[in-house]
């Protein structure tokens, strides 16, 4: 297991990412390895999306990823092939660690909130499961 899991058989936590709020706003950190468990090889986010976008429709064989929305509303679908869990990212400081494994589609329910993403590894298109029939039978041969 590589974080707690949120729901029995679900790969997923959430996390409160911790804030420093003053009178002139709020900053908000993660830490590699000490806030979230894996090191963060990269980093990249989602601008400019309008509401009732979807995005997403894959999941990952190895990659580790914290999810956070500092500005807007995200809903984040998650499926293990087994369970559904609905996830809503409204707030700076919540952050959602997921395993590989899951089938994920994001909803957004904002114009123009930002989804970034704290990733374990670089880009590799192979790391990815793009089709559903696919994912099902790669979760399949995995519980064997
Ligand atoms: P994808 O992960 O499919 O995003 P979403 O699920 O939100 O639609 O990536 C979209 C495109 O961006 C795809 O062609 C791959 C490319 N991409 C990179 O080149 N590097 C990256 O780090 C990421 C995340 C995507």
């Amino acid at each position: 297991m590589l974080f707690r899991k949120e729901k029995p058989n679900m790969q997923y936590g959430i996390i409160t990412i911790k804030s420093v709020g003053s009178n002139s706003g709020s900053l908000s950190f993660v830490e590699g390895l000490k806030d979230i468990p894996f090191e963060i090889k990269r980093i990249y986010y989602i601008t400019q999306v309008k509401a009732g976008i979807r995005r997403g429709s894959h999941a990952h064989k190895t990659l580790q990823q914290l999810l956070f929305c500092p500005y807007g509303k995200i809903r984040i679908d998650l499926n293990d092939g087994k369970e559904k869990h609905a996830i809503l990212l409204d707030r700076p400081n919540r952050g959602l660690l997921l395993n590989p494994g899951l089938w994920r589609e994001m909803l957004w329910l904002e114009d123009n909130s930002v989804l970034c993403v704290a990733a374990s590894d670089y880009y590799d298109e192979d790391d990815y499961i793009r089709d559903y029939q696919a994912f099902l039978k790669y979760i399949k041969e995995q519980g064997k």
